[in-house]
């Protein structure tokens, strides 16, 4: 049961909706006041009357029953205390029913949503600026899915551009096969920087042609950027394949070669078309925009184009109700553009477009950002964080079995984790050290959590629910933490905020340790305690590698 849900549906409030009075309702810190709790402060605005008799008429007309056992209205709060027993023993029930489906629901049946996300570039470095749309695509697409929605991953490659042309003629001149095949991106990308930084005006002039060639069809030019694409996509998929990232679909800009000349056809027609210094444009200053680009004076198309024929196309074969767009904030205005150009055209879908912006992460460890002016990959922060984590491990635990599977989950789920805990628009700065700390808000904290839960549970053996238990504070505290999580997964979904999750996780967490310093599991007083304990230590640990997973982070069993 969802005990917020339940306590919304059994509070009236003329004049206030029960959506507010959903948003206001919160856990207090302290489980002593009461379980949940209604602050009325928010609606003394809108009814113009105190908050304390508010709360007063709420806990008077509402009705107690056997889940809600005491109402009390409280200096313009409404507390609320839940039937312990009954809370303890619905959550433990269902969590142990429900094993590895806890927190997953049917709410999205028959509903779709696209999400873009990662969309590497072809030929490129997949760099640390990708971590964020990577991990937090990533949380999301498990996480809808999860939810009974169909969600749809897509990376839309960046395969698109006279970059390619530019690199197909570095090939030619400086570059061969051998060396391509044996450094594979890196190669590709010393071949391209090496263009940008040496090329002569012919060599200009020879990469223009070059990418006219792949545009028309010419076999070598195709078959020299499949090759680099090949080599590009085998790369990042060892990468995914670390993260725990998966596709639906890899339909990049290059995809839409032949969907933008419909979409100008569309644009010309409804008359939004402008032409502007011989390129063609959208004009969106009434909406205090910079026009949208959509052709080139040589009649190229743009980002934007390719991004226009992506949405229609999107809609007409996913019917999506909403598609997510997970890109740095950095492209705040061509989304806003892009969204505002359909929006012109008619479709009344445009709507459902979603950009889910986020910040920048840099690395406290600068020496590395800046390595001869390249930029940071991000294989090698993941190596370097497994390293880093291969050497706590053998530090805390010599004896450790697996020591190198073990460091490949902590030291990755380290920074997935990193770029997921903080509310997404904030820009971070990802610290080694802090990630991997024991004690920290860290996934290591959780996932040691899990390794302790793990060892009890091999030591104590299967154990049957206690009927009858009463729970102590720091027991309860816990159950209801866990009570919380289907609504977490919920609320992460609605508000496109995985760290919820990650927060959820570090939460719970602390809230096993203080269980388990405090009370004793398998030296516990009784039979009884001991089994409820035992219980209790199982559910937790399905609760939070659930989490993980949708975060895209494993769970050792010893640590
Ligand atoms: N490849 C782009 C980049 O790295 C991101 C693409 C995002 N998706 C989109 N539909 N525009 O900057």
């Amino acid at each position: 049961m969802d005990y917020k849900v339940y306590i919304v549906e059994r509070i009236s409030l003329e004049g206030v909706s029960k959506e507010e009075i959903a948003q206001n309702l919160c856990v207090p810190p302290d489980s002593a006041l009461g379980d949940f709790a209604l602050p009325c402060f928010k609606f003394s605005k809108t009814l113009r009357r105190s908050p304390v008799s508010i709360a007063e008429e709420i806990a008077s007309a509402f009705e107690k029953d056997a889940v809600i056992s005491s109402v009390t209205p409280v200096n313009g709060y409404v507390n609320f205390k839940v039937d312990r027993k009954g809370l303890v023993r619905e959550t433990l029930g269902r969590i142990a029913k429900e094993g590895d489906r806890y927190g997953s629901s049917d709410l999205g049946k028959g509903r779709t949503i696209c999400i873009d996300y990662s969309s590497v570039n072809i030929a490129k470095p997949f760099h640390i600026g990708h971590l964020s749309t990577t991990a937090l695509g990533g949380a999301l697409y498990r996480i809808f899915n999860f939810l009974g929605y169909k969600a749809v991953g897509i990376n839309h490659l960046g395969d698109y551009g006279t970059q390619f042309g530019k690199l197909i003629s570095a090939y030619k001149h400086w570059g061969n096969k051998e060396e391509v095949e044996k450094g594979g991106i890196h190669a590709i990308n010393d071949l391209y920087v090496r263009f940008n930084s040496e090329a002569t005006e012919e060599m200009e002039r020879e990469a223009r042609e070059y990418f006219r060639l792949i545009e028309s069809g010419d076999k070598e030019a195709n078959d020299l950027f499949e090759w680099f694409k090949g080599l590009t996509l085998a790369y990042v998929g060892k990468i995914y394949d670390r993260l725990h990232i998966k596709f639906d679909s890899y339909a990049g800009e290059r995809f839409y070669t032949d969907k933008m000349q419909p979409v100008v056809e569309e644009l010309k027609e409804k008359g939004l078309l402008q032409e502007s210094q011989g390129a063609m444009i959208v004009d969106l200053e009434p909406y205090g925009m910079a026009p949208c680009l959509i052709l080139r004076s040589d009649g190229a198309s743009l980002y934007a184009t390719r991004d226009l024929a992506a949405a229609i196309y999107r809609k007409q074969t996913y019917d999506f109700e909403k598609c997510l767009y997970v890109v740095a904030y950095q492209q705040n205005l061509h989304f806003r553009q892009v969204f505002k150009v359909l929006e012109l055209m008619g479709k009344d879908w445009a709507k459902d477009l979603v950009h889910v912006a986020y910040g920048m992460v840099s690395l406290e460890d600068g020496a590395m950002s800046t390595r001869q002016g390249k930029v940071v990959w991000l294989e090698d922060v993941l190596s370097r964080c497994v390293e880093k984590a291969a050497k706590v491990l053998e530090e805390k635990n010599p004896a450790l079995e697996n020591k190198a599977e073990v460091a490949e989950k902590v030291g990755v789920g380290a920074v997935i984790f990193g770029a997921l805990y903080n509310n997404k628009i904030k820009d971070i700065t990802f610290s080694y050290e802090k990630a991997l700390n024991f004690d920290g808000e860290t996934s290591v904290y959780v996932q040691y959590t899990c390794a302790r839960a793990y060892s009890l549970l091999a030591k104590g053996g299967k154990a049957e629910l206690p009927a009858n238990y009463e729970p102590n504070t720091q027991e309860f505290d816990l159950v209801k933490a866990l009570s919380e999580f289907p609504e977490t997964v919920r609320a992460a979904a609605e508000k496109y905020e995985p760290s919820l999750v990650a927060r959820f996780c570090v939460d719970t967490a602390q809230k096993f340790n203080k269980f388990y310093f405090d009370c004793k599991i398998l030296q516990a007083e009784s039979d009884e305690a001991r089994a409820f304990r035992l219980c209790l230590t199982e559910a937790t640990l399905t609760t939070l590698k659930n989490a993980f997973t949708l975060l895209g982070i494993g769970v050792p069993e010893k640590m």
